[in-house]
């Protein structure tokens, strides 16, 4: 990628988005388009059409998601299959037709099957049905692995998909109908905080693992990605940890927030998968690493939720 080519960021306003935003402009990219959500809506063929048309970008990264809270999840799945169809379509078929140099499309470790007994590698994908759980979602970043890996096969477009583990970061939301695992934690944790709350409860055991990244980590990935010769096929991006059980992820938490109460587990509540954890040595052999710990990543994320709190 030259310095001054036009690259587009599809959902560049987003937790990963901004990310990659900021990291492009700060190693002297300085043609970086990332239009928000109200200049141009994805799911629209003619939006993105006349986007393309008008800018020509050489290098395109979709970040962008339509996911919504858990009851918006459970009752519309139908709309969310559909919209993120169109809006990821949209973009990978324009970035063909208007002849992209490179393509990054971002999936979610949610295409692979429920493999608790070992890391998750790029080749168990379609090796078997993703969860239940979240299917609509599932299925459409399938579509889009498959629809870049066949643009490839076909004509021998760069196009590539990454598969980032659960992220957070200082764009993510902490409005607690939409915020993820960890900063949801922050948001309620802060809150037992100042209520002087004896006790914070978590759902379940506590036990189920996962992988966690900052957003400037997941965003070093792709930004290298994209700077490769040649990439193709699927990158898993994750911590390499081994995974953090959520017991952990809470007492992490629990001292970043200083918070003086007893973290304590309602075991009448399910757990979900017990381990989600990837296997990420293909792309540290290209020579990435994450640089922050999850202690580190949940300070910077807390010092912008207190600003956030200021706020609202
Ligand atoms: N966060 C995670 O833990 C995680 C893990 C694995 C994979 N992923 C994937 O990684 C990517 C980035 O995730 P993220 O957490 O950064 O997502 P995010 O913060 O929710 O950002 C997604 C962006 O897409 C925009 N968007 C949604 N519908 C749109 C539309 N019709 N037209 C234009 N923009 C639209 C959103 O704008 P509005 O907010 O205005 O709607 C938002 O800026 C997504 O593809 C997600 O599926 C995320």
């Amino acid at each position: 990628m030259k310095k001054n080519d036009v690259i587009l960021i599809a959902g560049g306003h987003g937790v990963a988005g901004s990310a990659i935003q900021r990291l492009l402009l700060s190693k002297g990219y300085s043609n970086v388009l990332s239009p928000t959500h109200n200049e141009l809506d994805l799911s629209s063929q003619e939006e993105v059409e006349a986007l393309f048309r008008a800018h020509k970008p050489k290098y395109v990264l979709y970040t962008a998601a339509k996911m919504g809270s858990i009851t918006y999840r459970n009752s519309h799945p139908a709309e969310l299959l559909l919209e993120n169809l169109l809006m990821q379509t949209n973009v990978i078929r324009c970035a063909h037709k208007f002849n992209v140099e490179k393509l990054l499309f971002m999936s979610s470790d949610f295409i692979y099957p429920e493999i608790q007994d070992r890391p998750m590698t790029e080749a168990d994908f379609l090796s078997g049905l993703p969860s239940s759980r979240d299917f609509p979602y599932s299925l459409a970043k399938i579509t889009g692995v498959k629809l870049c890996d066949y643009y490839r096969e076909e004509y021998g477009d760069q196009f590539f998909t990454v598969v980032p583990c659960a992220f957070f970061g200082i764009d993510s939301s902490f409005d607690l109908e939409r915020a993820n695992v960890v900063a949801s934690m922050i948001h309620r944790m802060h809150d037992a905080k100042t209520t002087n709350a004896k006790e914070f409860v978590l759902w379940g055991t506590g036990k189920p693992v996962k992988e966690f990244l900052f957003s400037d980590d997941v965003a070093s990935a792709c930004v290298l990605l994209m700077e490769q010769r040649s990439v193709e096929g699927l990158y898993n991006i994750g911590s390499g940890s081994g995974g953090t059980s959520i017991r952990e992820l809470a007492n992490t938490i629990k001292e970043v927030i200083d918070y003086r109460g007893q973290i304590v587990c309602d075991i009448s509540k399910p757990d979900g998968i017990m381990r989600r954890v990837t296997d990420s040595s293909r792309i540290r052999a290209l020579g990435w690493r994450p640089k922050y710990d999850l202690r580190t990543a949940i300070q910077v994320t807390y010092n912008q939720f207190q600003k956030y709190i200021q706020k609202i």
